[in-house]
């Protein structure tokens, strides 16, 4: 089985083996490989954030909440897919999880005591509408509700993802997201949710990571609903992309304050080699993975994502869509994990690249490269090409198996996470300096928890859970990052 970033190297392998260069690349050499010049050095005690600048943590409704059947909730893709055995490394699910559905006040209290003013996290569809439409089941508003109010109360400021990736199953036996008419259906759940929740919550993430669930769920079936059809994930990704600006029409009507955005998974992409094919390439890359429900929210048209026109028949594109799927999206929200490195491969449908991740860093417990200096190139990239927008930085972190000591159960000590930490903020702190209009950063998790295909084998929190107890123990970098959220900077 692949994860959803090892299949970028995974393609790159049947396309032989293009050479990479990082002098090709533009970049310097080496990076703690001892094998050439140093990379520009990370600057740490001269990295400074705005005041108020919001440090937060994100989670997702499925990847925490367990209570899968409880209070009315409906089936999701999620729950069908983790059910399917071979599905998910080790047959885990989203069953139990964290048990946050019933723990939530523990995990806010620990938000407070690390010293978080935001707390990104999402709404599970099947809590609301059960089968996806028809009347809303309040037991689960109430429990959103009651969850936004705990944060409230910590002084810490709700930051909502209307969809993390758990469709309604009923929705997906009428077609999911390459159904048309789940845009309509999507932007009305949308309506509801920021209706009841809008009073006490501004800012709100229409989708997590676009890209990566049309793609991984439908075109190459790592992720639910498990299907691997290159035209169903264009379909799919075309009526996501009317979603989005129908939702976002939905929210403002029914929350005229509402601050609305979503959280797009980007990665800044460099040309394998000076070739022109790679060049241009890593151009459709950029407008595939970075740009293609972003550009689409901001200029209602397809960004150059592919070779010639975009395949407009085939992703089910009508007159008048261009209208539907634009929202001047009232900031940007990155999440980032690592580059990638692109070469031309036109046996490729659609997009004719290859990416595959960079080759000089050090890894991470699941394979993915550390690149700090990939957050400043995405985020002064986007920030330059969409005329200085608001940007939060919604997800950034790393999985490392780090547990308590068997000498001291109360401690975890994650050192290459602090340095994770440290040097992905330093790069952030350059690219404000720069001129991008950073307002929030959130470490992506809070919580060890349920990392979709890889299930519980990918440990990404600040707090370590042991999942047959349901302890939380705060790691090191838990108390480094609620130390760093305290003084705003990152000498601690
Ligand atoms: C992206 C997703 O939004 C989140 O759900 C996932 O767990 C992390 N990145 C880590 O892969």
């Amino acid at each position: 089985m692949i994860d959803r970033r090892q299949f970028l190297s995974h393609s790159l392998a049947l396309a032989g083996s293009a050479a990479f260069s990082r002098y090709a690349l533009g970049l310097p050499s080496s990076f703690m490989t001892g094998n050439g010049d140093p990379l520009p050095p990370i600057d740490v005690s001269g990295a400074r954030f705005p005041a108020n600048f919001l440090w937060g943590s994100a989670t997702a409704s499925y990847q925490v909440e367990g209570a899968w059947q409880e209070d009315g909730k409906g089936q999701s893709i999620w729950d069908t897919f983790a059910h399917t055995v071979g599905q998910v490394k080790g047959s885990d699910t989203g069953d139990v999880a964290c048990d946050s559905y019933h723990r939530y006040k523990e995990d806010i209290a620990i938000m407070k005591q690390l010293n978080l003013k935001s707390a990104r996290f999402s709404i599970a569809w099947t809590r609301i509408q059960p089968t996806g439409t028809g009347p809303v089941n309040q037991k689960g508003l109430d429990f959103y509700s009651g969850y936004v109010d705990a944060l409230l109360e910590a002084g810490i400021r709700p930051m909502c993802t209307v969809f993390h990736w758990d469709l309604p199953q009923a929705l997906e036996d009428q077609g999911g997201w390459p159904n048309r008419d789940l845009y309509k259906q999507f932007a009305d759940y949308a309506g509801i949710v920021s209706k009841a929740l809008g009073d006490r919550v501004n800012t709100w993430a229409i989708f997590n990571e676009p890209w990566v669930f049309t793609y991984l769920g439908y075109g190459i079936g790592i992720h639910a609903p498990g299907k691997k059809d290159p035209k169903l994930f264009i379909k799919a990704a075309h009526t996501v992309n009317l979603a989005q600006g129908e939702a976002f029409r939905a929210m403002k009507a029914a929350s005229p304050k509402a601050k609305i955005g979503s959280a797009f998974s980007m990665s800044p992409g460099a040309p394998a080699t000076d070739s022109e094919a790679d060049k241009a390439a890593a151009e459709r890359f950029h407008a595939m993975n970075n740009d293609f429900f972003l550009y689409t929210a901001i200029h209602g048209e397809y960004p150059k994502a592919f070779v010639g026109d975009p395949p407009y028949e085939a992703m089910g594109v009508q007159a008048g869509d261009g209208k539907i799927m634009q929202a001047p999206l009232d900031w940007i929200g990155i999440n980032y994990y690592q580059r990638t490195i692109v070469s031309a491969a036109p046996y490729i449908p659609y997009v004719q690249y290859n990416g595959r991740q960079g080759g000089v860093g050090p890894i991470t417990y699941n394979g993915w490269e550390v690149w700090p200096w990939g957050l400043y190139d995405i985020v002064t990239r986007i920030s330059k090409e969409y005329n200085h927008p608001i940007i939060e930085i919604t997800e950034n972190g790393c999985a490392y198996a780090d547990g308590p000591l068997p000498s001291d159960t109360d401690k975890v000590p994650d050192t290459r996470r602090v340095e994770f930490y440290r040097g992905h903020l330093a790069e952030l702190a350059r690219a404000i300096k720069d001129g991008a209009d950073v307002r929030g950063y959130h470490a992506w998790s809070l919580l060890d928890n349920y990392e979709w295909a890889e299930g519980y084998s990918q440990r990404f929190g600040l707090v370590y859970v042991d999942f047959r107890e349901q302890k939380r123990t705060i790691k090191e970098s838990g108390y480094w990052y609620g130390r760093v959220a305290a003084a705003n900077h990152l000498n601690v």
